[in-house]
This record gives C-alpha cells, structure tokens and sequence, in this order.
C-alpha cells in the first residue's frame, strides 16, 4: 500500500567523495522519459552523452489516439471563469536600449553609469577554464578561489568589478531599478513596467553572463586565465551541505555572516519550505534511515527538474510584457535553484528594521527585509556563495543542453537577439555588449564543467514510489474524492489541501507533450511562497506528496523580492506526460488534480487548472 520513499534502495549511498560508476538503475521500473528530452540527432555539439533517453510514449501513441477524441476543450476556460492574463503570443525584445535605469534613489545610483559605448562580445576560441565541484577543490585551488575574491572585495567600489559593484549589478536587475521602456525618448514614463531577470526564459542565460564574467574577473585579479568558478554541486550526496570553504568565520572572504545558522551543517532540503518546521538533519551525522531518506529526495528534485522536455518548462516562458509580468518561471528556477537561496539566507526576523539586520529595498522606498543575504533577491549577489551556487544552476543548465537532449534550447530570435551590457577587464574596466546567442554554448564562454566528475550523475536514477495504488484495481476516481469541486477564486491556506476532481484531459497529440498549467496566481513577492501539485492522489495522503512520489506533478516556489504590499502574477506549466503514464492514467478522460500549501504566504488562484497538448 502506500509506501514511504524506500530507504534501503541501493541507489542512495552514504555521501562518497567519488560517484560510483556502478549503476543498479535497470533493477527498477524507470520513471518514462516521455516528458524529458529526448537525446536528439547525434552528431551535433554537445551530443557526446551515452544517455540517449527514449520517447516509450510516442512508440505508443498512435494506439491512444481514438480514446479521448473530441476532449480537446478544456473546462476552466469553457465556464468563462478564465479572468487570468492572455496568452503571450509574441515575446518581447530586450536590449540594453529598451532596458532603462531609473536612478531615483541617489542613494543607491544605479550601476554601469560609464557614459561610454560598449564593444561587442568575440566568443573565446577554446575551453581554458574547467569548473569543478567546491567540495573536491584542492587546498591550492581553495586558497586561489580565497584570493581572488579577496582582491576583488579591495577593489575601490568605484570599479564595475568590485564585489560591491557586483552586487549591485543584482540588486539593480531585480529590485525595480531597471524599466521596460518601449517606447521613444530616452527617459522612463511613470507606467512602464519594471524590468526583472527573474520569473522568465531570460532568468538562465542572463545569469550565465553575469557570472561569466564575474569568473573572468577573478581570474584576472590572481593572474590565473585559467581559474574557473567552483560550483556548488548541491545535486550530488556529498555536496548536500553549505560548503566547508565558505563557513570559516576568520579571515575568509567567502564567508558571509548573514546565513541562517540552523541550516549551515545541515543536509540541505532542495524541496526546502514544504516541512520547513521539521529539524534539520545533521551532515556529519548518523546515516540513518531519516538521513537516506532526504538525500533521495534531493536526488528526485533535481531529477524532476531536470527531465522537462520544452524548453520553456525548463527555461521559463517568454519575458512578455503583455501579460503583466506574469511570473512564468521554468523547473531550473523555481525548483533546487529557489530551495537553496531560501535555505542559505538569514530566516527573516519579525519585525524587520535596520536593527534586526534587514537590508533596504531599493523598490520599497524604505521598507526592510530580512532574509537577507541569499534569501532575498536585492542581497544575494552580497553572499560569495551565491556565486558558486549559481554555477551550479548554470551546469544544470549546461547538462540539460547537452546530456538530456535540451540541446540549443530556446531558438526564438527575440531571444537569441536579447542583449546586455557588462563589464570586462579589472585594470581597465570596458562595457562589453553580449547576446543570449553568445551564451547558449558554454564552449563560446571558453569554459565548460569537469567531464569526469559528470560522468555518472548521481539523480538520473532515483528511487521513487507511489503514495497510492493505482491502475484499474485501485478504485479509481471515486476511491479517492467526494469532495465538493473548489470555487475559483480561492485563496490557499497552508496544510489544507484543495481537490480538483475531474481535470479533462486532452487526448496527446503526436509530438507535443500534457501540460498541467495553474495560471491566474496571485501572490506576495516579499514572502516565501510554495505550493505543490498532486495528480490522483485521495486528500488525506495529498499532504505527504514530494518529488520522491509519481504522483508528484510539480511545484510553484519563488525566492522572496521586493514589493512590500503588493500582488504579483504567476503561472506555472507543468509537463505531466510521464505522470500520467507512471499512474496509469493515460487513457483517462479526466484526472484529480490536488494543489498542496506549503507556507503561510498569501497566494490565491483565480483559476481552475487545466491540462493541454503544448510542443
Ligand atoms: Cu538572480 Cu538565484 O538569483
């Protein structure tokens, strides 16, 4: 019957230095990868893998067709009870003319005031740098990533690569400083909308830049062409853990004083802020049952957030203005990558002032906010850990493109065209315009990720199980619900689950994939907000859902950002094509679909949820 993540699995080791390369996945029923990449023509850059995963589903698929023909409707937006954002049919276009500083706080002006033009980007001839996990650096390779930052935090602040300024670069693309100006003239109108690098497909190659070139920065101050930013590799058992390198209080210029302490030699939660009140379990403790356990749900978190196929359920939807700001984040954003800044960062003190440590937000007009550092989006870039766990999120990217078939991701021109403007080169700082089409091959960035320790990915075979039976003998539908259907809109309240009997779905159409979308959210950007999404589960058990379960469908989390007062937009696409297939329910007509909150925050959703056929 129900059965809780299995412990003894073989798959889940004590945390080893070195992945083995012995692999007991053919010992169970794989998840299907018909929601993943695919492996892709071989033969193009980056298709080096030995992991080509095959489309079972679409094997099957001209078997399934007949059955639910004349579904393709979908009821949440035939009761006209669809009063959420439009569609955003075209993306918009970004570039550094449209992107608009407003310094109206002269207190914290905005960054990259240096009047003169920018040269463009020429891709690095060859991989020179090689980026390794922190917890294998060697004692030389540690002592050069303390330096480097070392020299870089003695920078006058009035140099662009001063640790300063490059916080600051941050804060200004996330905390209202910059305005989508679309039209002519070249100051900001009072309602052009704010410009963020986060919620959107420009959140993994923007970032990608960013610290690219923060990277290049510290190989210059040591004189090293080779250092390569150390990542985080909180993906993998013995990486489970807020690094040694950077915890070290005395004469460290990695380490940061504003972290929460509870959580510092703790085995990280990448699912952090569903059980965000239970103990934490120490790294260097005991691997007992509750110890193998976490490490395998952190092993199914990165493996749910990585088997997306589509780019945009990865990367994130378009950035479109049209919708107002809609918040379309992609599993890369909104999953390990949210869980980690939230966990690192201090936990918010009530009330927050400039007593309580908090950090004033530019957007907030004096309000203070006290997750600070990594837990809020306008401090992060003030915690060095922040740049290593974002090498991490970029080498997630980098094996999503290149071992599980993402290959070049999105090709949508208005992306590929969009451009910023950074700087390069310590002694004499120049603005450098770069375009997402310069980032999407980390080879044209002259670095890439150690080969050898991503030889064997530790969460491409996790152990995971189901809640419930499922399949024809289990009772079905009405085993689980008589719950009356909920009445849009519907405000959420953590620990009560909210059924949704009776969810169409669509017959799957050749080549295209079953997205679960919840559209219409509404949400508090200043608090952390997390909702899970369950499929065919009764109420009762909705509550123990996690990425370790098949019913798991997917979750919406968001790092806490400015806007004290206010109400931001979200959707959130989730492909549930090997859900549906691992319960057995993808000949059905309809399914339950269970939505679970997580924390306190303030989220309603105007919408019922609907499923539908995307590419
Ligand atoms: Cu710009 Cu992890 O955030």
């Amino acid at each position: 019957m129900a059965s809780a993540c299995a412990t003894s699995s073989p798959l889940v080791s004590a945390p080893s230095a070195c992945p083995s390369k012995k692999t007991s996945a053919a010992r169970f029923r794989r998840r299907t990868f018909s929601c993943r990449a695919t492996g892709g023509g071989g033969g193009g850059r980056g298709n080096n893998d030995g992991f080509l995963w095959l489309p079972r589903r679409d094997v099957m698929l001209s078997g399934l067709s007949g059955v639910a023909a004349g579904l393709a409707w979908y009821p949440g937006l035939a009761s006209g009870a669809d009063s959420s954002s439009s569609p955003c049919t075209t993306a918009d276009k970004v570039n550094e003319k449209i992107l608009l500083c407003a310094d109206t706080d002269k207190q914290k002006p905005c960054p990259l005031v240096s009047p003169a033009a920018p040269v463009d980007f020429t891709p690095e001839g060859k991989v020179t740098r090689v980026r390794q996990p922190v917890h294998l650096l060697s004692r030389e390779y540690q002592e050069k990533y303390k330096e480097a930052v070392g020299k870089m935090k003695a920078l006058p602040e009035s140099n662009p690569l001063s640790f300063k300024a490059q916080a600051a670069i941050h804060q200004a693309y996330c905390d209202n400083y910059y305005k989508y100006h679309k039209s002519s003239g070249s100051t900001v109108a009072k309602d052009d909308p704010a410009f963020d690098v986060h919620y959107s497909w420009i959140f993994a190659p923007w970032h990608r830049m960013y610290i690219y070139f923060y990277e290049r920065a510290l190989g210059d101050l040591i004189g090293d062409k080779t250092f390569a930013l150390p990542f985080w590799s909180w993906d993998a058992p013995a990486g489970m853990v807020v690094p040694a390198l950077f915890k070290e209080a005395f004469a460290n210029p990695l380490y940061d004083p504003n972290r929460n302490t509870a959580n510092l030699n703790a085995l990280v939660d990448l699912d952090y802020l569903s059980h965000r009140d239970a103990k934490p379990i120490d790294f260097k403790g005991p691997k007992d049952e509750k110890y193998k356990e976490l490490v395998n749900k952190n092993l199914c978190t990165v493996y749910n957030q990585q088997v997306r196929k589509g780019p945009e359920s990865f990367l994130g939807e378009k950035f479109c203005t049209a919708i107002d700001g809609t918040s379309g984040m992609g599993s890369l954003e909104r999953m390990a990558h949210t869980a980690m800044h939230v966990w690192v960062g201090k936990a918010g003190a009530k009330p927050c002032d400039a007593a309580a440590g908090g950090v004033l937000s530019h957007k907030d007009n004096g309000a203070f906010n006290c997750n600070n550092d990594m837990g809020f989006l306008g401090s992060v870039g003030n915690d060095p850990l922040f740049y290593s766990h974002h090498s991490n999120v970029d080498r997630m990217w980098h094996l999503w493109s290149t071992r599980m078939g993402g290959g070049q991701g999105i090709t949508d021109p208005d992306w590929l065209d969009a451009s910023f403007v950074f700087y390069d080169d310590v002694k004499s700082p120049r603005k450098v315009r770069i375009k997402f089409r310069d980032v999407v091959d980390t080879r044209d960035l002259g670095y890439t990720y150690d080969p050898e320790y991503d030889r064997d990915l530790p969460w491409l075979r996790p152990k995971i199980t189901t809640l419930v039976p499922h399949g024809k003998d289990s009772g079905g539908a009405a085993a689980r619900s008589s719950a009356a259907p909920p009445v849009f809109p519907l405000a959420l309240t953590k620990g009560q689950v909210v059924e949704v009997p009776a969810v169409a779905v669509p017959a799957r159409e050749a080549g295209k994939e079953q997205l679960l979308v919840i559209d219409g959210i509404d949400f508090d950007p200043q608090a952390n907000n997390k909702f899970d999404v369950a499929i065919n589960l009764p109420a009762d058990k909705a509550l123990l859902v996690g990425p370790q379960y098949k019913e798991y469908a997917g979750s919406f989390a968001v790092v806490p950002g400015s806007g004290a007062g206010e109400t931001r937009k979200g959707k959130v696409s989730l492909c549930i094509t090997d859900v549906l297939y691992d319960l057995d329910a993808e000949d059905d007509s309809t399914v339950d679909v269970l939505i679970v909150p997580r924390t306190n925050a303030k989220v309603t959703i105007n919408v019922r949820p609907t499923i539908k056929n995307r590419k």
